[in-house]
């Protein structure tokens, strides 16, 4: 289960440094692989005071389920025409609606469909909720934050403080696969990726890491591939049935609780996050995952990428036109709405 101890004393330590604020989460995607399980962890972290269940689909069955769950948090679901309501006074959105992968998909193929979703979500958001933080799960996550930013742009509505491409997963495959190849225990190992949420475009900074950078030759090879395709293992897995949605939801959740924390006032609440970023703004690229500090107001640094190796150079030369193509192609789609 998900680190509920964990989550105690994270809240304990959140009490301790300041009054807990209300805080209500919606989910939009509420009844899908990702978001009911996500809805359920939700439910388990104490920083959440109320939780909004939206979804075109289920959100009032899983809504009924998780409220049963002793845990102080409020639980409303909301159906297919009640996204306004769902959305009045969130302080943070989390969206895991659209389509997943199927095998032999890669996460561009599903722009087409998710693309629209996406934008009309945003639209919604900068329209009822736009002092929201919105934290964006759905693929392809290189093109779909861009769209969100481009929607509330707009509306006049978008603040680069406030809106998060969750790439928590790569960070949760990278800590347990380098934990894996080392014997060690992955909490113990955390590794830093940068980039963006796609194949080449995962650039995993293992040589950051003291115990990433044992790891090399044939064995570093892998494990950067397994990070950077790890998605592909579990989508062959299910076998149609689509792609990750246990670990997502856990990353997602994880990802929620650090930004919670941050706006709580917690400092020094560090972690990879794809945002509106200079980092490589000179070369046309400005979304990048790369440590982010977490704060009152969400993004509060953005941290460069640091010292890199000359392999993790070569990964990063990779990935940036590929990264900038993805989200050329989010702000076209925006353009030509
Ligand atoms: P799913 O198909 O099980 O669930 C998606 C849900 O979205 C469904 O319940 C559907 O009814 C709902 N939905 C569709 N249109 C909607 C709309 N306009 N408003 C509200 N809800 C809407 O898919 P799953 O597995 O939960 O994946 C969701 C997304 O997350 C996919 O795009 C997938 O590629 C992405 N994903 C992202 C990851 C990441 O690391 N950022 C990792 C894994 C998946």
């Amino acid at each position: 289960m998900f680190a509920r101890a964990a989550l105690r004393t994270v809240s304990a330590r959140s009490f301790s440094t300041s009054a807990v604020r209300q805080t209500r989460v919606a989910v939009l995607g509420a009844g899908g692989g990702i978001g009911q399980p996500l809805s359920l962890l939700l439910k388990s972290d104490p920083l959440v005071s109320s939780l909004s269940l939206y979804d075109i689909r289920g959100a009032p069955g899983v809504a009924a389920d998780v409220s049963h769950v002793d845990t102080a948090s409020e639980v409303k679901g909301y159906a297919a025409d009640q996204l306004d309501q769902a959305l009045e006074g969130a302080k943070v959105v989390v969206i895991p609606a659209g389509v997943p992968r199927k095998p032999g998909m890669t996460r561009d193929d599903l722009f087409n469909t998710n693309a629209s979703i996406v934008r009309d979500l945003a639209a919604a958001i900068g329209r009822v909720s736009p002092e929201a933080h919105i934290l964006i799960i759905s693929n392809p996550v290189n093109s779909t934050v861009p769209i969100v930013a481009a929607t509330l742009e707009k509306q006049g509505k978008f603040d680069p403080r406030r809106v998060f491409g969750v790439t928590t997963l790569d960070v949760v495959r990278a800590a347990r696969f380098v934990g894996e190849v080392t014997g060690k225990n992955p909490l113990d190992t955390p590794i830093t990726v940068v980039g963006g949420h796609s194949g080449p475009t995962i650039v995993p900074l293992l040589s950051q890491s003291p115990t990433g950078k044992t790891i090399s030759g044939e064995a570093y090879g892998k494990v950067v591939h397994r990070i950077q395709y790890g998605g592909d293992e579990v989508v062959k897995a299910k076998d149609g049935a689509g792609s990750a949605t246990l670990s997502m939801a856990y990353a997602g959740a994880k990802f929620t609780n650090s930004l919670l924390r941050g706006l709580n006032g917690e400092k020094g609440v560090i972690t990879p996050t794809f945002v509106k970023s200079p980092l490589y703004e000179s070369q046309g690229i400005d979304f990048f995952s790369s440590n982010v500090e977490l704060g009152t107001e969400g993004v509060a640094k953005i941290h460069p990428i640091g010292e890199i190796s000359a392999e993790e150079q070569k990964l990063l030369e990779a990935c940036l036109p590929e990264l900038k193509k993805n989200i050329e192609k989010g702000k076209a789609f925006v353009a030509q709405s």
